[in-house]
């Protein structure tokens, strides 16, 4: 960042947003191969918040790539570029006093840190949805893993892009051997007990 910009402090700041929204706000992050279950329980999870009158945001990698990330391919850079990029958004819809789901691959613990690093301490919740590449594999529902197999697309997470699995998920979902509810409410339990939830 270039030396002759300085922060602007306004008189409304996070702790005034999130308390007229009368909750606090938090980022849950998903991470996991391709097909996982990320989005799906993500956006089951926010229903539900949505539900009890929560006020959310859903970040979702193959949306975001249509418009703010739509300039980024798969490369190691590209992918760090795109995390760096929805984990600075993610943070501002935290600001905002919002509750944010974040559904992306990630696949580099280091660009994971990176968010946790920018969100106040306890606010990054990482969840690792972890699926197996054989179920995901055998799930394809994009037809994505058939394609990377035939050489069609490169650079295909699990096939010849590396996933490094987190070491300390906050929340760790087996979700090929679970249901997306019973996901969904060991993500509930979690956020109740941190405090995230009234
Ligand atoms: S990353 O690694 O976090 O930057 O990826 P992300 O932004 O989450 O985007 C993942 C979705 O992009 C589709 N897709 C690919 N995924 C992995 N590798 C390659 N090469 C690739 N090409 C396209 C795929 O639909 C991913 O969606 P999900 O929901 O994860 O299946």
């Amino acid at each position: 960042m270039a030396d002759n910009v300085v922060w602007h402090h306004h008189p409304v700041d996070r702790d005034v947003r999130a308390a007229q929204k009368g909750q606090q706000p938090a980022v849950v992050w998903f991470t996991g191969l391709s097909a996982s279950g990320k989005s799906t329980l993500a956006g089951a999870l926010e229903q539900i918040l949505i539900d009890q009158g929560y006020h959310t945001y859903l970040l979702d990698g193959d949306n975001v790539r249509h418009g703010l990330c739509g300039d980024l391919g798969f490369s190691d850079a590209d992918r760090k570029e795109n995390i760096r990029r929805v984990g600075e958004v993610a943070k501002l819809m935290a600001d905002a006093g919002l509750i944010v789901m974040a559904a992306f691959i990630s696949p580099f613990r280091a660009d994971r840190q990176i968010v946790r690093d920018i969100m106040p301490p306890g606010q990054f919740i990482e969840v690792f949805v972890d699926t197996p590449l054989d179920i995901c594999r055998e799930r394809d529902p994009k037809g994505l893993y058939a394609r990377a197999e035939r050489g069609e697309i490169k650079q295909f997470t699990g096939i010849d892009s590396p996933y490094e699995p987190p070491l300390a998920a906050e929340v760790h979902l087996p979700a090929g051997e679970i249901s997306i509810a019973a996901g969904v409410n060991r993500l509930l339990q979690h956020l109740h007990q941190q405090g995230l939830l009234k």
